[in-house]
């Protein structure tokens, strides 16, 4: 890997400001003082320093995002802020991008990272990776409905639905309810309601295989996961 990148993503700031960092003959590569920006590190073996401190590098990103409504969970979007347009220039250096997509007007729990393998593993439909949502639904939710939802109903465009856990919190005139899917069809919380007359008129999402969000996090903000959340989702999916 190219030494500016490196030195970017480690916290150093821009490629520009890296560059500044070089010439000014801050970096040394075992115990070399490089100045070419272009120059290429071994990033698990070679020793790097700047100002003669160890730079310990990381590869990955891993963020915890509670998605406020308005923002698109996309890497870039031509009219509408983006989830990463949230968060600071150091993390974009990695080159983070969203895990899976929640609609515009949904929040809660959005893994951001840059690590591609984990990504695929937790949105595999293969993997049946757990998805639990908060709603409000505009009419009364009843047994009927938790039942067809055991069952798999059929969407708009005739796509019978795994069997999907639906727990009714309270019944009413707007209804809360908890429901759990194992896929990630366009829409499908709201899809599902749609196949039994209702209407989704707030939605959250809870949490995503083992990883719950952190409910000190308000709408738009978001923090590190934390090793134990990491360990259990790479090895639990
Ligand atoms: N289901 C939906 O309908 N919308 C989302 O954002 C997520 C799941």
């Amino acid at each position: 890997m190219r030494i500016d990148k490196l030195l970017s993503n480690s916290g150093f700031g821009s490629r520009k400001e890296v560059k500044i960092l070089l010439k000014s003959k801050a970096v040394e590569v075992n115990g070399e003082t490089v100045r070419d920006p272009k120059f290429h590190v071994d990033e698990n073996t070679d020793e790097i320093s700047v100002a003669g401190e160890p730079v310990v590098y990381r590869e990955f990103v891993y963020l915890m995002m509670n998605k406020p409504q308005g923002v698109i969970s996309a890497t870039e979007d031509r009219f509408d802020e983006t989830v990463i347009d949230l968060l600071t220039e150091g993390e974009q250096r990695f080159e983070p991008f969203p895990v899976g997509r929640l609609d515009k007007d949904t929040e809660g729990l959005l893994l951001i990272t840059n690590d591609g393998k984990l990504a695929h593993e937790l949105l595999s439909p293969k993997k049946h990776v757990d998805k639990t949502y908060y709603a409000k639904i505009d009419s009364p939710v009843t047994d009927e409905d938790v039942e067809a939802f055991t069952q798999g109903v059929v969407l708009d465009d005739g796509y019978e639905t795994k069997p999907a856990q639906l727990h009714i919190l309270n019944s009413g005139a707007e209804s809360e309810i908890e429901l759990t899917i194992t896929e990630g069809k366009f829409h499908q919380v709201k899809r599902m309601f749609e196949s039994v007359g209702k209407q989704v008129v707030f939605l959250k999402r809870l949490s995503m295989g083992s990883l719950t969000l952190d409910d000190r996090l308000a709408p738009g903000k978001y923090r590190e996961l934390s090793e134990e959340e990491l360990d259990t989702i790479k090895q639990r999916k």
